[in-house]
């Protein structure tokens, strides 16, 4: 009787390493790692350490199938559905943008941000909570980040979170994370263009923190970007002309939408440093606009408040 050869870890790898360099991936093993791992339901760490295990037919079938996608450019994130952020286990799909390590920074200065603000002592009863709005939530990172960090520093119940998106898939799939990581009924989701409410509409509540990561990819190097950014949502990159249209639409709607000792914190590409200044001069006279620069010293977040 003819056997069926066991294939093991080490040739799976060794396998699809050499063909996703030949399709071009920047990462071809950790591709290959992370893909061969979720296919046999075992992380990385266990995959290296067990190079002679044997791989049953379906996990090496579904592997391939996966290869096949990665080579032809899908991000290994929506092939395994899930991304690490500020480390958590993000749900990810073709609905929203991958959340980005450099997206990071951002949720680590609004948590200071909110810490800050809600003071080192108790707070008095009657104290109204901090409003935060994180603008564009796409699959919720941001959001769903902040919440689960102030939930364990027991700040939870002091803030007030919403979250929008123009995208009702986003504002889906960012519900989905809510839920997942236990703070969905800290998170109001709402679909909006930029802010909750018509712009400018009198009773529209002020936020003391407003966040956002918004698309801020100039509209003609759109077909420059890495084939992996062609299978995330457009709307979710492309920030116009200039790159800061969206950008600038928030900055108009400032005045009316943060609080009078209120905070913008918003993410911001690492050449346009210059540029947010100039465009907050134009747009917000009289405001103040530093630039905040992540651990490469490059220019990432922009901090805007009145005076
Ligand atoms: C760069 S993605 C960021 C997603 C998420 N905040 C993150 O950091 O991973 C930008 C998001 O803004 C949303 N968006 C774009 N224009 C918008 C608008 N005018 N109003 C609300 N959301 C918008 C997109 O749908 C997308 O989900």
């Amino acid at each position: 009787m003819s056997q069926v050869p066991v294939e093991t870890t080490a040739a799976l790898l060794r396998e699809g390493v050499e063909r996703l360099r030949e399709a071009g991936s920047e990462t071809p093993r950790l591709d290959a790692e992370l893909l061969l791992g979720d296919a046999v339901g075992a992380g990385r760490t266990v995959i290296l350490a067990h190079p002679d295990a044997p791989v049953g037919a379906d996990a090496a079938a579904r592997y391939r199938a996966d290869l096949v996608r990665r080579a032809a450019g899908e991000p290994v994130a929506y092939l395994r559905g899930l991304k690490e952020f500020y480390g958590l286990a993000i749900s990810v799909d073709r609905r929203a943008l991958i959340p980005r390590p450099e997206t990071e920074r951002l949720v680590e200065l609004a948590e200071t941000e909110v810490m800050h603000r809600l003071g080192a002592g108790s707070r008095p009863s009657g104290t109204p909570p901090l409003r935060v709005v994180d603008v564009g939530t796409g699959s919720g990172a941001i959001a769903v980040a902040l919440a689960t960090v102030l939930r364990q520093r027991r700040a939870l119940a002091f803030v007030e979170i919403v979250a929008t998106d123009q995208s009702d898939d986003a504002l889906g799939l960012a519900r989905e994370n809510a839920v997942g990581h236990a703070v969905a009924d800290a998170i109001r989701f709402e679909r909006a263009d930029l802010l909750p409410g018509p712009a400018g509409a009198a009773g529209v509540p002020s936020f003391d923190v407003i966040l956002a990561n918004l698309p801020y990819v100039r509209h003609d190097a759109m077909p420059g970007l890495p084939v992996a950014a062609s299978f995330e949502p457009q709307m979710a990159l492309d920030g116009g002309v200039e790159g800061l249209d969206v950008i600038t639409r928030l900055l108009a709607r400032l005045p009316a939408a943060l609080a009078e000792a209120g905070v913008a914190l918003l993410e911001i590409g690492a050449d346009q440093g210059e540029a947010i200044v100039e465009r907050c001069g134009e747009t917000l006279p009289g405001w103040s606009c530093l630039v905040e620069r992540d651990l490469a010293g490059l220019p990432r977040v922009a901090r805007i408040r009145r005076g």
